[in-house]
């Protein structure tokens, strides 16, 4: 089965840059997306193989009007994003963003047909409490609350103390394979409890520090749909090695 692989460029790389990496990028048997900052969304779109899909970093909580410096769900559907990554660690620590905002959010994007992909994780205390399961728990309650029937969508579990940004040392670890596992295996089970059949059709993502040294046996495993790839994904031939997945 292909997997789903997207790319979060962050607040990084020029446009010019942007534009001479889409070209390198190998073709994969696997999904491929880029998600880049707005200021070039619609410049990448038009130079993008049909292989490659767009997707936002994140979204207002609005739908339109006087919300100086928002980018409304509308908007990056015209720039031709097809997924857009939602309750990002980075936003939620560094924004405050709560569960009702990115609730919000997710309502504004599904009304547009665009694909949430939205994060979820513990961070390195709650982890030592044995509290995984719990937080993941009361995030997707949030999120996904009033939502009936999902349609298209996508988890990714990204453990707050697993993602680059937040790891102290020089040396950048993911979270192990068994710990991937038990936490994609309970989300999966709360989608399957929360929207039965629908619920199997979601994918769950692993992201967190996935480089070309560890993306092979975080890929293989059968309970992970694909990743989200931070730091990896800003050069060409770390990000080729990690789509190359077959
Ligand atoms: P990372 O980022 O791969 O650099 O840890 C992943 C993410 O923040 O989505």
């Amino acid at each position: 089965m292909s997997k789903l692989i997207i790319a979060n460029w962050k607040m990084n790389m020029s446009a010019k840059a942007a534009m001479n990496f889409i070209p390198k990028i190998i073709k994969s048997k696997n999904l491929v997306a880029v998600a880049a900052p707005y200021t070039y969304l619609k410049r990448l779109q038009n130079k993008l193989p049909k292989y490659i899909k767009l997707s936002g970093q994140d979204v207002s909580v609005y739908e339109s009007g006087s919300k100086t410096g928002d980018i409304s769900a509308k908007m990056l559907k015209e720039t031709g994003c097809a997924y857009c990554i939602v309750g990002h660690s980075e936003r939620r620590i560094f924004k405050h963003e709560t569960d009702k905002e990115i609730n919000d959010k997710i309502l504004n994007l599904l009304k547009v047909k665009i694909i949430p992909v939205l994060c979820v994780g513990e961070n390195i205390s709650q982890k030592r409490l044995g509290q995984t399961n719990k937080v993941l728990s009361k995030q997707l309650d949030g999120a996904l609350n009033n939502i009936k029937k999902p349609g298209n969508f996508v988890i990714a579990y990204e453990p707050v103390w697993a993602i680059t940004t937040f790891q102290k040392g020089k040396i950048k670890k993911s979270a192990s394979v068994q710990d991937i596992k038990l936490a994609h295996v309970f989300i999966k089970q709360w989608l399957n409890k929360h929207f039965g059949r629908e619920g199997k059709k979601i994918m769950v993502l692993y992201g967190g520090t996935v480089n070309p040294k560890n993306s092979f046996d975080i890929l293989k495993l059968k309970e992970v749909d694909g990743a989200l790839v931070g730091a990896a994904s800003l050069k060409v031939s770390s990000f080729n090695a990690i789509i190359k997945f077959n």
